[in-house]
């Protein structure tokens, strides 16, 4: 059956594949296309969609794609790397400059295009670059420009287009679930402006899925890492669907990274789904403890658990007898992209399950990933289609290297390296808002303009709204350069002094983490919080405040749909209170702070 079809051309966005997704779930195909790709390959595409990209327009960076799909007569709409592309090449200006991060308004010059077809003449999108289009050619009008709080300076072209040429840009990001109805105006380009018709559907997935796996595995059997996540709990029962549960061999590591009490409730709970029977359990928390002993940087400590993990399965899977099978992982897309996955992609993380051994264990065809294009949520929903009870599917999602990313470590050293910079800044916007502010000499991961990002967190102190907070941390993002996160104290009293002090991955300190995420997991579940939020990382940082304490716990609540993009969660003021009266007390702990930052510029976890 034909289909009509759309290209997304993947520039090495974080988000190129989502688009295709978010198409997809319009029920209208769409393929991703490398920006190389021959002429030819574009003729037969309804419309063309062009991704954004870590790369800077500005600076010219990556402009050697095949220009010939600007003389098609398809309709093309570009969103950030590519709406500036676009623009240029129609003889507009883009220059390095006006970024912005995570929310802003968009005012619709145009609320009768058929782009903003069913729209408010303003709609929250979501920001994440460096460049800017400052104008546009003569074919092309303003259709939407940017604001962010009030009285704000306008950010024009935010959303341009000439409908002669059919071609279109967005400076945002309507595929991110934060863009509230960017689904409407991704609708309105693919059904309206397009005109395709929709007619693919996910019916049959799971048997178009189980068939591709058995052709993969062929007569082999697989050895699958079940964490008791949600993915590779749904991966395991989608592995017995295809090849039958005598092929589905399982091992459950105790990596000494879980929470509190994890292993035995995930040996439960495998058994209670009917997946016990060729289920190892292995407890190998001294051999990833020793492996980690006094390192401190972060990526090296993600390689380390993630290369201990091979090395476990390889000597378990020699102890049964069953090397010879293949490795199943319940990869899921993001932990891909975020390792660099595709070609131009930059790399944000190294997740456990992308690390050298294992990209090397994939060239060779010894792994097996059946949830690899999926987001967390088609997990869930297949999940439930594969009668996984709903406890299990809607449980938080759970990094593979655990409260090891949690943890931070330091040498004890300041980092202050960019201070002179980031001070009179923070001072500056503390001042006008009228609130306490104070950046810290540690750093933690982020992701800025689909780029990798190691900054300093900002810690805001005293009394304000949440919204006086979210809008302080949305203008130091913007006005202070190497600051990624923003966190706002909850005591004990206002801080002045921070020290960073010596400290690597311990039992001691992974058992204090795990109390205070047990504490911060049962405040949630007594409010009837826990459905309710995607996430909520508990974090350790090894930081004196005033003199006092060791280690500084974060707790950072988080909405999200796919954890591509991430708002902070509200958490009530009793709760806060419970926590505070909760985690002060533990035994050196010198501070308690809320993580109120976006994604873009943080990630979800700290490392
Ligand atoms: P970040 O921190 O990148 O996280 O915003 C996005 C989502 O991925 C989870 N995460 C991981 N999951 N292996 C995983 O399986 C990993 O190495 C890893 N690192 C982050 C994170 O908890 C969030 O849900």
């Amino acid at each position: 059956m034909h289909h009509d079809t759309i290209a997304v051309v993947d520039f090495g966005g974080q988000y190129a594949h989502l688009i295709a997704t978010k198409v997809r779930r319009l029920h209208v195909l769409a393929e991703i296309r490398q920006p190389e790709d021959p002429l030819e390959a574009f003729r037969k595409y309804k419309g063309i969609i062009l991704s954004g990209s870590p790369s800077l327009s500005s600076f010219g960076e990556d402009s050697a794609y095949t220009k010939g799909i600007y003389d098609l007569p398809t309709p093309i709409l570009g969103f950030c790397f590519g709406h500036q592309e676009l623009a240029k090449h129609y003889g507009g200006a883009v220059v390095h400059g006006g970024r912005e991060w995570g929310h802003a308004d968009l005012h619709v010059v145009r609320p009768d295009h058929p782009l903003f077809k069913g729209l408010a003449v303003l709609e929250p999108v979501w920001m994440s670059h460096f460049d800017s289009v400052t104008a546009v050619g003569p074919d092309f009008e303003e259709l939407g420009y940017t604001t962010l709080g009030p009285g704000a300076t306008p950010h024009r072209f935010a959303a341009i287009g000439s409908d002669r040429l059919r071609r279109y840009g967005f400076q945002f990001h309507p595929e991110v679930d934060d863009t509230l109805h960017g689904d409407e105006m991704i609708a309105n380009f693919v059904l309206g402006i397009c005109g395709c018709t929709p007619s693919w559907t996910m019916e049959h997935y799971v048997e178009e899925e189980a068939e591709r796996l058995r052709a993969q595995v062929g007569g082999r059997s697989v050895f699958l890492l079940a964490s008791g996540g949600v993915d590779s709990t749904v991966a395991a029962r989608l592995l017995a669907e295809a090849l039958g549960p005598e092929r589905v061999h399982l091992l459950h590591i105790d990596n000494g990274l879980m929470r509190k009490e994890e292993s035995r409730k995930v040996v439960a709970m495998l058994h209670a789904l009917g997946l016990g029977e060729r289920l190892t359990f292995v407890d190998a928390s001294d051999t990833f403890l020793a492996a980690l002993a006094g390192v401190v940087e972060p990526e090296r400590k993600r390689r380390i658990i993630g290369d201990t993990f091979v090395e476990v399965f390889d000597r378990e899977a020699r102890r049964l007898g069953i090397e010879h099978h293949l490795l199943a992982q319940g990869t899921i897309y993001p932990d891909t992209i975020e390792t660099g996955g595709t070609r131009r992609a930059d790399t944000i993380k190294t997740h456990h399950n992308r690390v050298p051994i294992i990209q090397e264990m994939i060239a060779a065809g010894r792994v097996v990933e059946p949830l690899a294009e999926l987001y967390k949520v088609e997990v869930r929903e297949l999940g439930d289609r594969l009668g996984v009870p709903r406890e299990m599917v809607r449980r938080h999602p759970f990094p593979g290297p655990g409260l090891g990313v949690r943890l931070l470590c330091s040498t004890g050293a300041e980092d202050r390296a960019h201070f002179d910079e980031i001070e009179p800044r923070v001072a500056d916007v503390s001042r006008r808002l009228g609130i306490g502010a104070v950046a810290l000499p540690i750093r933690s991961v982020g992701v800025k303009a689909d780029l990798r990002s190691y900054e300093h967190p900002v810690v805001l102190v005293g009394e304000a709204s949440w919204q006086e907070l979210l809008q302080a941390a949305g203008i130091i993002y913007k006005e202070v350069p190497h600051v990624n996160r923003c966190m706002w104290w909850l005591g004990p009293s206002a801080p002045s002094r921070f020290r960073p002090l010596e400290a690597s991955v311990t039992r001691a300190r992974l058992d204090l983490l795990r109390e205070a995420d047990a504490l911060v997991m049962d405040g949630l579940r007594r409010h009837g919080l826990y459905d309710a939020i995607w996430q909520c990382p508990t974090v350790l940082v090894p930081l004196e405040v005033d003199g006092v304490g060791r280690e500084l716990i974060i707790v950072r609540p988080i909405h999200s749909e796919r954890a591509m993009t991430a708002t902070p969660a509200r958490l009530p003021i009793e709760l806060i209170q419970e926590l505070r009266a909760a985690l002060l007390p533990l035994p050196g702990v010198s501070g308690l702070a809320l993580d109120i930052t976006t994604k873009p510029p943080g990630t979800i976890e700290w490392e």
